[in-house]
């Protein structure tokens, strides 16, 4: 059967988010990225990032970097934490990263790269993997290659998004290069890239032989795509229903991220909702308003009183 995980996103894969999806039949999950430095230094934000709820099942933690000894020291950190896997970036196209050779940019700098992997894979105690990019969206060779290496280094399983780093987030995705690689390697390998539908998801599959899909933008403000995927059959939410994912899901996050400053962090997710199920623009516009309880509760009855567009 088909597993259909959610992606690490960064400012968006928290607990309250991956909650909402539970609940739409979510199961493998990633934290959003956590940076190696971060970790070892202990930077104020961690606790969020890592926040792991005790009813959530498999989830893993994904770190960022490439200081070989901070890659160590948060091994050791994160063995101590409630995770099933810790799982390495080698995606994240973000200029910052990029310039300090982590993230994507590991994908052009091979040697490197199967250096952190070893350094991870020689102290994390937990199932280890990987998630990285294509390296040439034409030819699969240098993909199948470099993915070759990681699972000889013994990384246990591989997510690919389909794009090339420079590409970010747009353009089609290289199905043909998934394929090539899931083919060759013995480890799992799970497809990434444009689900966003039941359809896209089909493509995906059909175009890579993955049985392991993974959602990322797709299920911002749509959580009810685990559903639609999970029983392939559209499912689209009411009016109501969408009021309520919206209501509990910032009620979690001001309890995650404190009152006022959660209200504000969950601007872009109730924005999200808006967009996605297609809310009049004035109430699109007033989200970025909204900084405490009374605001927001004043612009759900708002949002109640109105009708999402179809
Ligand atoms: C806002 C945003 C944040 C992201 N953060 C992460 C991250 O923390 N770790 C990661 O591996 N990929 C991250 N990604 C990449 C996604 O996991 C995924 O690979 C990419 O969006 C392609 O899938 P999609 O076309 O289905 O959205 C991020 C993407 C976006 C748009």
């Amino acid at each position: 059967m088909t597993e259909y995980s959610l992606a690490p996103l960064a400012g968006y894969t928290d607990l309250p988010f991956r909650r909402v999806c539970r609940r739409f039949g979510l199961k493998v999950a990633y934290t959003p990225l956590i940076d190696s430095g971060a970790l070892v230094y202990g930077n104020k934000d961690n606790p969020q990032i890592l926040a792991r709820g005790e009813d959530e099942p498999w989830l893993a933690v994904q770190v960022l970097g490439s200081r070989l000894e901070d890659l160590r020291k948060s091994g050791q950190i994160l063995n101590q934490m409630d995770f099933d896997a810790v799982d390495f970036n080698m995606g994240c196209p973000v200029r910052k990263v990029l310039k300090r050779c982590a993230g994507a940019e590991l994908t052009r700098h091979l040697d490197k790269a199967l250096d952190c992997v070893k350094v991870l894979r020689e102290v994390v105690t937990k199932p280890f993997t990987v998630k990285t990019r294509i390296l040439d969206e034409v030819d699969p060779e240098p993909t199948v290659a470099f993915c070759h290496a990681l699972e000889a280094c013994g990384v246990e399983a591989i997510a690919i998004h389909g794009r090339l780093p420079e590409r970010i987030y747009a353009g089609p995705v290289a199905f043909h290069v998934i394929r090539a690689v899931r083919e060759a390697l013995r480890i799992p390998v799970t497809a990434n890239g444009g689900i966003f539908t039941l359809e896209d998801a089909r493509q995906l599959q059909e175009g890579t032989g993955c049985e392991r899909l993974m959602v990322a933008r797709g299920a911002l403000g749509n959580p009810w795509l685990f559903k639609t995927l999970n029983e392939q059959s559209l499912y689209t939410p009411s009016h109501e229903e969408i009021c309520e994912v919206v209501e509990t899901q910032v009620r979690d996050m001001v309890r995650l991220y404190g009152n006022p400053g959660g209200l504000v962090v969950s601007r872009k997710t109730i924005l999200g909702y808006l967009c996605k199920w297609r809310y009049p623009k004035p109430l699109r516009v007033k989200v970025s308003s909204i900084s405490t309880w009374n605001e927001f509760h004043a612009f759900m009855q708002e949002v109640r009183a109105s009708e999402k567009r179809q």
